[in-house]
């Protein structure tokens, strides 16, 4: 056996300070107080906030990161935009960089953009003089390790590498009670070789830190890639089930929150995961969805992979059906009429925006004519616009960048955003928007003043009292 991979690990390198990598190191060195941590990414400006002493400067918002933050930088939790020398120092390298569905050439729309990856797993090839375990966390399509270790193999300086799966299964929100708390960490490697299975347990003993052994399970590579795009095409299909039923319901008087009670009851569906909603946003379920339906695709599984891309047509459907709602309950026009937008984030108590329901709704909208008013807690204009701007370079639209500015206009208060409001839409079930004084903001609206909820999250009985018009999703 390599001796150089049976040594313990003293220190870690992390490519890529984004939502997964971040977190994820920063509990690591919490709990692993003896490993130096050091987190990389070429973004300065990235590094500069993860650095900043004022920790809501923190480039992500996550409840209970500050409090790990605090006990961990400075110590053995490191930020720095020098990606060689992190690289040179560690045993075990991270690789949590961002993969993009791919905007251009093969696969476009559907893939998996692996450049981020590939650049570095070049940049240790050129660089590492001594062996490394290197650990993908970004998700990746099922058989990128192959690629990594291609790479790194074929470079010829004698180092030897040992390429290890571990997916990432923290959800945004919830990322540190994620990590602290998690159901299993899977770690995908080769145990046929002593040298493999020396750097998965190397990589078991960090998580047993914290974890019950149990709880950290050992598969081949290929197991363990797939198993993360296939968690998160379930979870993704009990959204869009649900969603499904849930315009069955606004036909036939049914309520999409009693038939979840009452199939959630059932042990083996459980509660979890059946709220029905304006449709799932986020980074992973849609990247995932397609790289799932791309690969199956190009396994000659057409029927596999129309099965799963159906995931995806029913979320587009339930977010496409939330917009026309709103523009034929306004007397099928709302040119010129000013819709509020309560939340703009994929979901509550995260910052991010990638892949809200929101922006798809509000170019609906927009393309209407409409003139949105948009609040939310924690996403920026400069976020906002740039993501209607993302969906300009997707052809998602057709408005100019110049009439984007022009028909957004974001709040830093709600009730400045929902004045003389035409129709207020909740995009994220953030908690404030249910403690709100809703007989002020029904008085300060244009009549009828209608809401609708893409979240259920209001009590419509009060609303319908106060004199609104509400309507819900599945309702
Ligand atoms: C997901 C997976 O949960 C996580 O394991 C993986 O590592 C990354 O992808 P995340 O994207 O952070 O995590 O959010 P998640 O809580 O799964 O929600 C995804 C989307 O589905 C959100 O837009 C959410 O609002 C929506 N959703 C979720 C519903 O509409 N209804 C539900 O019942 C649950
Ligand atoms: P994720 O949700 O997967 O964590 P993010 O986009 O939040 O994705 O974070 C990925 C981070 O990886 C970004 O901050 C980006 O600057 C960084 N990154 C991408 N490529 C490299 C690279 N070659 N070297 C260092 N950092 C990189």
């Amino acid at each position: 056996m390599n001796p150089s991979l049976n040594k313990p690990i003293k220190n870690i390198a992390c490519i890529g300070a984004g939502y997964v990598g971040g977190p994820t190191m920063a509990v690591i060195a919490q709990k692993c107080p003896k490993i130096k941590v050091t987190v990389v990414d070429i973004n300065p400006q990235r590094i500069a906030d993860w650095n900043d002493e004022d920790l809501d400067k923190l480039p992500i918002y996550e409840p209970g990161l500050k409090e790990v933050v605090t006990e961990a930088r400075g110590r053995n939790l490191f930020f720095s935009t020098d990606v060689d020398a992190a690289i040179k120092e560690a045993q075990m390298i991270f690789i949590s960089v961002n993969t993009p569905t791919k905007t251009y050439g093969k696969g476009k729309g559907m893939a998996a953009d692996l450049k981020y990856v590939e650049l570095c797993a070049r940049q240790i090839a050129e660089v590492a003089t001594d062996d490394k375990i290197v650990v993908e966390k970004s998700t990746l399509p099922v058989r990128t390790a192959q690629a990594i270790r291609s790479i790194l193999d074929n470079v010829g300086n004698g180092v030897k590498y040992q390429i290890l799966s571990n997916p990432e299964f923290l959800a945004e929100g919830t990322a540190i009670h994620d990590l602290h708390n998690a159901d299993r960490v899977l770690i995908g490697g080769d145990h046929h070789t002593p040298e493999g299975q020396a750097a998965m347990d190397a990589l078991a003993d960090i998580y047993a830190q914290w974890l019950p052994e149990k709880r950290i399970l050992q598969t081949n590579v290929w197991s363990s890639e797939l198993s993360k795009l296939t968690a998160n095409a379930f979870l993704a299909q009990r959204v869009s089930s649900i969603n499904a039923i849930s315009a069955l319901c606004e036909k036939t008087g049914a309520d999409v929150e009693e038939v979840a009670r009452a199939i959630g009851s059932d042990s083996r569906i459980g509660p979890k995961f059946l709220k029905a909603s304006v449709g799932f946003g986020g980074s992973c379920f849609q990247k995932d969805i397609l790289n799932l339906v791309y690969i199956c695709r190009s396994q000659g599984l057409s029927e596999v992979a129309d099965y799963w891309e159906q995931v995806i047509i029913m979320n587009d459907y339930q977010k496409r059906r939330f917009a026309e709602n709103i523009i034929s309950t306004l007397y099928n026009t709302v040119s010129g009429k000013k819709i509020a937008f309560l939340g703009w984030a994929f979901k509550k108590d995260t910052n991010d925006t990638r892949e809200t329901a929101a922006m798809y709704v509000a170019s609906t909208l927009m393309e209407d004519k409409a003139e949105i008013h948009v609040y939310d807690p924690k996403v920026t204009e400069e976020q906002i616009i740039s993501d209607l701007e993302y969906l300009s370079s997707l052809n998602y639209h057709n408005l100019r960048d110049k009439q984007i500015r022009t028909q957004i206009h974001i709040h830093t208060a709600p009730y400045t955003a929902l004045e003389n409001a035409h129709a207020i839409a909740v995009l994220t079930e953030w908690d404030e928007f249910k403690s709100y004084d809703w007989r002020r903001i029904y008085n300060a609206m244009l009549k009828p003043a209608f809401v609708f909820d893409g979240r259920n999250i209001l009590n419509a009985k009060e609303l319908k009292s106060i004199g609104f018009k509400i309507y819900q999703i599945g309702k």
